[in-house]
């Protein structure tokens, strides 16, 4: 067997929701602003005691109940976030464990909200290496604890919450392209600055909030519609297939008229689109495989779709893969 599927799929949200009204009550801030500009009315908040691995946690049981897989079943765990538990040791070790996986190989990836299409293609191929027989791929943010949330230009846009996959061999395979990109030139754009061995964290570094997350709004947005289109074109082409042939697509959930602005470029209609950003904002690597597990949910997504996922982010990075829905 040299092919990859999906078999089983979940995702986890804190219970908190904080609507743009609620932002409005400390933010110089408004719902019909927030609305218009980025799509989103709701995102879910932890509360304090809760933290990723907690979130991850979640969402890996309840993909692995979707699998009917138990935990030792897992030959790995793959986490995606750009907020573990702490700088060390990976929070995929801490899941695997609470989980009661005893023994199995787990490590985090970090490439912030391209995280899951650069998981997914890591763990696919070694799926397809013959390295492992199965891999729980989980993206999972806690990133309302990492905002500054007197920052209108970042606290209204995140949100965490977690979403997993257990991926299998297979003789048919799943995964028929994917495209992953980088330009590091200038990290600035989007950053945490301090707390790397660059800028270790320091009392004037905490003074001036470099702890938090700094994103240049306007510069970003431009980079992510024009990735966006290129690496979705990149792998239909890889895998050989025209956007005509795509049934779902997937994207990053980072702002509505980003996703809206690609889409009328790529020629696919809004209902072949999956939106959620409404309920959950911007959940960096968690927002794909949430998504997804929604989409499979509701029916969305079928045997035989060609499903597009996409995604972009700090780095800045960016990524597609063309999956095909197995039955
Ligand atoms: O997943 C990681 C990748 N991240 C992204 O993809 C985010 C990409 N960027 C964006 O989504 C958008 O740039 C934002 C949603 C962050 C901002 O939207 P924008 O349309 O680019 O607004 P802007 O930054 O150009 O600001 C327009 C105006 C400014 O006021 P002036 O200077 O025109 O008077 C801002 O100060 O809107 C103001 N503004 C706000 N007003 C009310 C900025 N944030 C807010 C706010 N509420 N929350």
């Amino acid at each position: 067997m040299t092919g990859v599927k999906i078999v089983g799929v979940g995702h986890y949200a804190p219970e908190r929701i904080v609507d743009n009204h609620d932002l409005e009550q400390w933010l110089d801030t408004s719902d019909e602003w927030i609305t218009t500009r980025t799509g989103m009315k709701r995102r879910h908040w932890t509360s304090e005691n809760e933290a990723t691995s907690d979130l991850a946690l979640a969402a890996a049981r309840n993909a692995l109940a979707s699998a009917k897989l138990e935990p030792n079943d897992i030959d790995a765990y793959i986490l995606c976030t750009v907020y573990p538990d702490y700088l060390f040791p990976a929070t995929a070790c801490i899941v695997a464990s609470k989980l009661g996986a005893r023994d199995k190989a787990a490590f985090d990836m970090e490439i912030a909200c391209s995280g899951f299409i650069y998981g997914l293609t890591v763990a696919s191929s070694m799926i397809r290496a013959g390295v492992y027989k199965r891999i729980v791929l989980i993206g999972a943010e806690t990133l309302s604890k990492l905002v500054d949330r007197t920052d209108r230009g970042t606290a209204i846009l995140f949100g965490d919450g977690a979403g997993a996959v257990v991926l299998e061999a297979a003789v048919e395979d799943s995964f028929l392209g994917s495209e992953l990109g980088s330009d590091g030139s200038r990290p600035e754009l989007l950053r945490v600055e301090t707390g790397g061995s660059r800028l270790p964290v320091s009392h004037a570094t905490l003074d001036r909030k470099a702890d938090r997350i700094h994103m240049e709004g306007r510069e970003v947005f431009k980079f992510a519609v024009t990735k966006m289109i290129e690496a979705t074109d990149r792998a239909l082409e890889k895998a050989h297939l025209q956007k005509s042939d795509v049934d779902v697509l997937i994207p990053h959930q980072a702002n509505k008229r980003i996703i809206d602005a690609a889409m009328k470029y790529l020629e696919i209609p809004p209902e072949r689109c999956v939106v959620n950003i409404q309920e959950y904002g911007n959940t960096s690597a968690a927002s794909i495989p949430i998504a997804l597990s929604e989409a499979v949910r509701d029916g969305r997504v079928k045997p035989g779709d060609v499903i597009v996922f996409v995604g972009f982010g700090g780095g800045l990075s960016w990524g597609a893969v063309v999956w095909k829905w197995a039955a």
